[in-house]
């Protein structure tokens, strides 16, 4: 299964998000069987490592997303991914308008695997232009909803493979 994140800028939340799914992968021994990569909608940070702040938030919690470099969405994207997971409303109609129909299906945000409890967040803020503390809200926002994403998506994968 191949998860596809997807920012403005590629250079905060959505390698974050990478590094938290990846992480959750290693951990619940389940890397062979999903294939995850990050993008943004913009094109400013095209081949950039992920901004400093995030690097390092991200490194406090043991997670690794310093070789990562920024990239732009592209239309072989929609084909090559199963899932494209998107952090807030911006994204998701920057997303849903280059979209070609079929793949219409595949966009969700990844709030909406926030629990019925879990959902006082609606989107995953932006934390560019504020402080350090933007990005630890971010990242607490992105594990939570990580783990409901890979719940998800794993009822399914073994729905699929018990048929
Ligand atoms: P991201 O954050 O979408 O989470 O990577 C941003 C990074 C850069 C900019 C905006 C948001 N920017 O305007 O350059």
């Amino acid at each position: 299964m191949r998860i596809l994140f997807v920012c403005l800028g590629n250079i905060c939340r959505s390698p974050s998000a990478e590094g938290v799914f990846k992480k959750l992968l290693v951990e619940r021994s389940l890397s062979d069987h999903y294939e995850v990569d990050s993008a943004g909608t913009g094109d400013w940070h095209i081949g950039k490592s992920p901004d400093p702040r995030a690097t390092s938030a991200a490194l406090a919690r043991e997670i690794d997303i310093s070789e990562m470099k920024g990239r732009q969405l592209s239309q072989a994207d929609y084909q090559n991914f199963d899932s494209i997971i998107v952090m807030d409303d911006q994204n998701f109609e920057d997303v849903m308008n280059h979209c070609p129909s079929p793949a219409l299906g595949k966009i969700s945000k990844l709030t909406d695997y926030l629990s019925a409890t879990e959902r006082s967040a609606t989107s995953i803020a932006d934390p560019y232009y504020g402080g350090p503390e933007g990005f630890e809200t971010m990242l607490d926002d992105i594990e939570v909803a990580a783990a409901g994403l890979l719940d998800k998506l794993e009822a399914r994968r073994q729905a699929q493979a018990a048929q």
